[in-house]
């Protein structure tokens, strides 16, 4: 039986998120095919696509010829410069749309982690005590009405249950208010902890939310690949498989004494707990990013213009996002870092500079620093296959604008708007370049660039990070096929072989 059943963790996850942003955006119809390419790769697939066998891994082409109707839809491109090598992609669109997503989530639920660029974990435990309230059983039995319960169904009349029902309750009234107000679908898991609610998100795509009562948790690790737990898809896992073992439950036939001569201590302990759906990781509120990284990968830069040039127009994307986060969020950053590729070296290199201190001429000193320090490092060699910059290390200003440190938090439910009259749009060093990294809209507006600064991840490093995810992670995601926005009437037991069943491994 798995602990931690006092607290009611949800994990949402916004429905093939990017091409979703691009429905909404151009008013595609919901049963239509619709793919997000990236030059002549495919990067989101929206659910009919998905029905007409269309992946993630078909190139454009292919998409077409699969599905000749698939509306395909480039991401934008940040350059007047349409070529791959030249031009830069953004993915502001999506970071917006997250932003407006965070922004609804953050009004209705305190206690909200920022997993990714569409997805969160919520803590609704607080709430969920809250609404308990004295009703019979079919009633409260009634409250999970729309979620897909997995093993042998709840029994309301257990704490846990009941527990589980609320939160599913509160996630059905959250994904309902995302779906009226922004226009998204998506799913989510309702669990007594992070791993769980994690797994069960992805069980019932699109558009439904699956629960996981404790009593069906070691029925579960029965038959989970261990790979599936999202913690040992990586290198613990491949060392988990060196053992021989494929599901949760056969590592839980070793004991810790044996998981620490082979793991050490620490990963033992954490292996042990996870094999039995035991996750006591607490819910991190957090909606400021922890870094902001411009990047972009390069088809092999010859000589110090090419890599000057890029430089330049990222430290410049770089340092306009610094400037309002430094407004918005009262804070500086105080490191630099610069990663590079080289074509000799097969792995990024990474050098950390202290941030140029004062907002005058900085663009200009982070740039001459940063050429400094890369023309004596004996690793940076020609050709460069990648660039990126991160500003990192965040440290506190004393506050001086209490209007903007009010602006940053959630509006109070009901209201949609946060106050934004005080807050200026910083004021820019290089108007060419923000000019280019703009493109051809007029430059946001104050609560827009506020919002996106606030909620904003390293997109670059998410998707660098999403595609370092294993086949098996990557397959699950792009191998549930199943369609149809209809909300379920009545209470619906899961079986696990159905999910299992999905994932080829
Ligand atoms: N993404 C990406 N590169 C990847 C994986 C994902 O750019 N290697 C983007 C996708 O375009 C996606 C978003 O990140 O829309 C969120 O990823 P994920 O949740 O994994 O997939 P979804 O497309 O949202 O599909 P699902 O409904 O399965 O969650
Ligand atoms: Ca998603
Ligand atoms: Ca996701």
């Amino acid at each position: 039986m798995a602990i931690c059943e006092d607290r009611v963790i949800a994990h949402v996850d916004l429905d093939a998120f990017y091409a979703q942003v691009e429905m909404v955006r151009l008013g595609v119809d919901e049963e239509a095919p619709l793919c997000v390419q990236q030059w002549e790769g495919v990067i989101a697939v929206n659910y009919p696509a998905r029905k007409r066998g269309v992946t993630r891994f078909d190139k454009a082409g292919e998409v077409k010829k699969k599905c000749p109707e698939c509306i395909l839809v480039h991401v934008e491109v940040l350059s007047e410069e349409q070529e791959q090598p030249k031009a830069k992609v953004s993915l502001a669109r999506y970071r917006e749309a997250s932003a407006r997503i965070f922004k609804l989530i953050l009004r209705e639920i305190e206690r909200v982690e920022r997993a990714s660029i569409d997805e969160a974990y919520l803590d609704l435990t607080d709430m969920v005590k809250k609404r308990r309230g004295i009703r019979d059983n079919d009633e409260n039995l009634s409250r999970a009405s729309d979620s897909i319960i997995l093993g042998e169904g709840l029994d309301p009349s257990r704490k846990d249950d009941l527990s589980l029902i609320i939160g599913s309750e509160i996630t059905s009234d959250l994904r309902r208010m995302i779906r009226e107000e922004l226009g998204y679908t998506c799913s989510a898991g309702v669990a007594h902890n992070k791993t769980l609610a994690k797994l069960a998100s992805a069980m019932n795509k699109p558009n439904c939310q699956t629960l996981v009562p404790n009593s069906c948790v070691q029925g579960l690790m029965e038959k989970l690949p261990f790979r599936k737990i999202r913690q040992l898809g990586g290198k613990l896992g491949g060392e988990l498989e060196a053992l021989g073992v494929e599901t949760a439950a056969q590592v839980q036939c070793y004991n810790l004494e044996e998981l620490s001569r082979r793991f050490g201590q620490k990963d033992a302990h954490f292996v042990f707990d996870i094999v039995r759906g035991i996750d006591r990781s607490e819910v991190v509120p957090r909606s400021k990013p922890k870094s902001m990284l411009a990047a972009k990968s390069l088809s092999g830069e010859q000589d110090w213009d090419g890599v000057n040039r890029w430089l330049r127009m990222l430290a410049s994307e770089l340092h306009d996002r610094m400037l309002f986060d430094e407004e918005v969020n009262v804070r500086e950053a105080r490191n630099l870092v610069i990663s590079f590729k080289s074509g000799s070296v097969p792995r990024t290199t990474s050098k950390t500079l202290p941030m140029p201190r004062g907002q005058s001429n900085r663009l200009e000193r982070m740039l001459k620093e940063m050429q400094s320090l890369l023309r004596n490092t004996p690793s940076f060699s020609f050709p460069i296959d990648f660039l990126g910059l991160t500003a990192t290390n965040f440290e506190d200003k004393p506050a001086d604008n209490e209007s903007i440190n009010k602006f940053l938090k959630p509006s109070a439910p009901g209201s949609h708007q946060a106050p934004i009259e005080k807050v200026q749009a910083s004021k820019n060093e290089n108007p060419g370049i923000k000019k280019w990294l703009l493109g051809p809209k007029a430059p946001p507006d104050p609560e827009k660039q506020a919002e996106e600064l606030s909620q904003e991840t390293a997109d670059f490093l998410l998707a660098k990070k999403l595609q370092r995810d294993d086949d098996i992670e990557a397959s699950r995601q792009y191998s549930t096929g199943k369609s149809g926005r209809a909300q379920l009437k009545k209470p619906r037991r899961g079986t696990i072989d159905s999910f299992l069943q999905k994932a080829p491994d």
